[in-house]
């Protein structure tokens, strides 16, 4: 009874004490975990009804200067074989994405130096030209204001930029010292002033995080009131420092991807391909607990393994954007369908 008055009110004042997030985010029982799932499910399907958002992912780019301890394209791998697409490569892949049905493109990469900006922008430009009704959505990691706004004016409209974590210490314990959480958060910020729908988030059970570390980072998401928000578990990777670390807990996954519905009912929440790769029906379970977009994977299939950010990150079937078929197979047993809309951050009209 406790808890659900608990959930009830979080859906009706969108706050709690840390207190009761942390009950909320550790549950394991399975009727109190349906009870929150089933009203931020409720909340998604009231703005957005059953229809599932779809971005055509594509990985632009697998180097990096960076050299975060989690992940696996970091720079002191040597194990990866590098590639980045040329300006070619990726208008074929909008263009195979667009005959699918995408009308939202991603492009994600390392912080890649030798892609230099004025390319960027170049491609940007094409982008937008070719396909005026698409979405462009770029995650390329930190950048000058200056260059966030050429993106924008090149006609970018959406950027993702995880926080990873809002605790100095920890951020300090995942990245080595060049990074920072300050440039993070400022880099969120310029690009919200900017104009740019935003997205931030976390990994759930990243090394060294504790229960209270996530309460933190509600906090921090609710101050930025960011349009999309990215959680998915911390999954290890071979060649990386971390390759010993637990892998995060799905469970408290998909309540804190419940808690952030309720507390941002209009939010594009992705199911991501970490839920999917944790276990089987792991997307399925991401939208059960109010997800409301995934994101199949749109680069060129050749170099599809070379970006493993963590092992056995799924990039097949579902998760495949020439396998949209699947997903929506997968979709309609859990009663929703795949929607082709552009899929734009619907601003909340206060009564
Ligand atoms: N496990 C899970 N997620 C990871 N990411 C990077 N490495 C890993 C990993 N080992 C996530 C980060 C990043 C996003 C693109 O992928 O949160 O922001």
């Amino acid at each position: 009874q406790k808890f659900k008055e608990i959930v009830d009110r979080l859906k009706e004042k969108r706050t709690l004490q840390d207190e009761e997030y942390k009950l909320l985010l550790q549950t394991k029982d399975a009727q109190e975990q349906a009870y929150l799932h089933k009203a931020a499910r409720d909340v998604c399907q009231s703005i957005y009804g059953n229809g599932i958002f779809i971005r055509g992912l594509i990985e632009i780019s697998n180097y990096c200067k960076n050299d975060c301890y989690y992940c696996g394209i970091r720079k002191s791998n040597h194990h990866v074989k590098r590639y980045h697409l040329n300006k070619e490569e990726i208008l074929l892949a909008c263009k195979q994405g667009y005959e699918l049905g995408f009308r939202t493109f991603v492009m994600q990469g390392g912080e890649d130096g030798s892609y230099d900006d004025h390319m960027m922008v170049d491609i940007i430009k094409s982008i937008r030209k070719s396909y005026p009704d698409c979405a462009i959505t770029l995650s390329l990691g930190e950048k000058s204001k200056e260059m966030y706004q050429q993106y924008y004016d090149a006609g970018a409209n959406r950027y993702l930029l995880r926080h990873e974590t809002i605790c100095e210490s920890h951020y300090n314990q995942l990245h080595p010292s060049n990074m920072q959480i300050q440039n993070r958060v400022q880099c969120l910020w310029e690009l919200k002033e900017i104009g740019f729908q935003v997205g931030s988030g976390i990994m759930v059970g990243s090394p060294y995080q504790s229960i209270d570390h996530i309460v933190e980072d509600i906090h921090f998401l609710e101050q930025l009131q960011p349009q999309m928000i990215g959680l998915g578990p911390y999954l290890p990777h071979k060649d990386t420092p971390f390759k010993d670390e637990a892998k995060g807990d799905e469970q408290v996954t998909i309540n804190l991807l419940a808690i952030m519905r309720l507390m941002h009912p209009q939010a594009l929440i992705p199911s991501t391909t970490a839920l999917a790769t944790i276990s089987d029906d792991g997307r399925e379970k991401g939208i059960l607990a109010g997800a409301n977009v995934v994101m199949p994977n749109l680069s060129p299939v050749k170099h599809r393994e070379s970006y493993s950010l963590y092992n056995d990150k799924a990039n097949m079937n579902a998760e495949a954007a020439e396998s949209l078929h699947l997903l929506e197979a997968r979709l309609q047993k859990i009663g929703y369908t795949i929607s082709y809309d552009r899929g734009d951050y619907k601003k909340e009209v206060k009564k």
